[in-house]
């Protein structure tokens, strides 16, 4: 049994969306026909704006189906003080999903969702007590077999060349959490640049260990370091104890995506 994820990340409905380059990934993710079409946040650029949302709710409509969303930072608002303190995902739940934090399982994968964005910060993420808890209650329920995948806005792990960026709040006590709840890997976005990690490369001595896996920016116009001015998405394989990462990159002459590296992780034994 395989289990096909399309990842996409910080789609970003306003000024630096691309349309041609949105509708193109509607193609290609119907061609994929993925079990799942995930996307990691930052829906939109400023969530005070409707139209934004309304931009990005039209493309998600025609996205395949089912869905596995969570919000990111730019998914709160910024303006509206009173929302954004106190209800920071409310146009979130308007208008993608009323769960911040939903749970799916698949014959063989469950997939968690992490809800790192909240309204006291600009940019970086957190996970709250109240939250690392759920998390470890959401992660319980999984069947026993299957593969614990966390889908979370909020980087681990900033990838090589981009100097320091905000991420989740205390990496490596996140770490350690996923290593108690056995997540086999974590699905990000936030910092515009594809990525495949682990989580030993930032808390060594855990014994087993979570896959990282960042995509970059799928359809905005400020992807990042090497990813400057480009667009990407990751699809994901998972077959018994391996995980197929497929990086592409838009090549605008052709108006197609490019698989430019592939990465086979293995997951180890618990
Ligand atoms: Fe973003
Ligand atoms: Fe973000």
């Amino acid at each position: 049994m395989t289990i096909r994820l399309f990842h996409c990340s910080d789609v970003h409905a306003g000024p630096p969306f691309d349309p041609v380059v949105a509708e193109r990934v509607l193609v290609e993710a119907h061609a994929y026909a993925p079990d799942v079409f995930v996307v990691s946040g930052d829906f939109v650029q400023r969530a005070d704006i409707p139209a934004q949302w309304a931009t990005i709710t039209d493309w998600l409509k025609r996205a395949p189906q089912p869905q596995f969303t969570v919000p990111g930072n730019h998914d709160v608002p910024l303006f509206h003080l009173w929302h954004r303190f106190f209800h920071p995902n409310v146009f979130y739940h308007q208008h993608i999903h009323h769960d911040v934090a939903p749970v799916l399982h698949l014959d063989g994968v469950s997939l968690i969702g992490a809800n790192s964005s909240h309204g006291w910060t600009i940019d970086g993420g957190n996970l709250t007590k109240a939250e690392r808890a759920q998390l470890l209650a959401s992660a319980d329920s999984c069947p026993p077999d299957n593969r614990r995948i966390v889908v979370m806005h909020h980087h681990l792990l900033t990838p090589p060349g981009l100097g320091r960026r905000n991420g989740v709040r205390q990496p490596m006590m996140i770490a350690r959490l996923f290593e108690d709840a056995k997540i086999d890997a974590v699905l990000s976005g936030h910092v515009h640049l594809s990525y495949v990690g682990h989580t030993r490369d930032l808390v060594p001595t855990l014994r087993h260990g979570s896959i990282i896996c960042q995509s970059g920016t799928t359809t905005s116009r400020r992807g990042k370091g090497r990813e400057k001015h480009q667009f990407a998405y990751n699809t994901i394989e998972i077959t018994g104890e391996r995980m197929s990462i497929r990086r592409h990159l838009y090549d605008p002459e052709t108006h197609t995506f490019v698989e430019h590296v592939a990465h086979h992780e293995y997951f180890k034994p618990w």
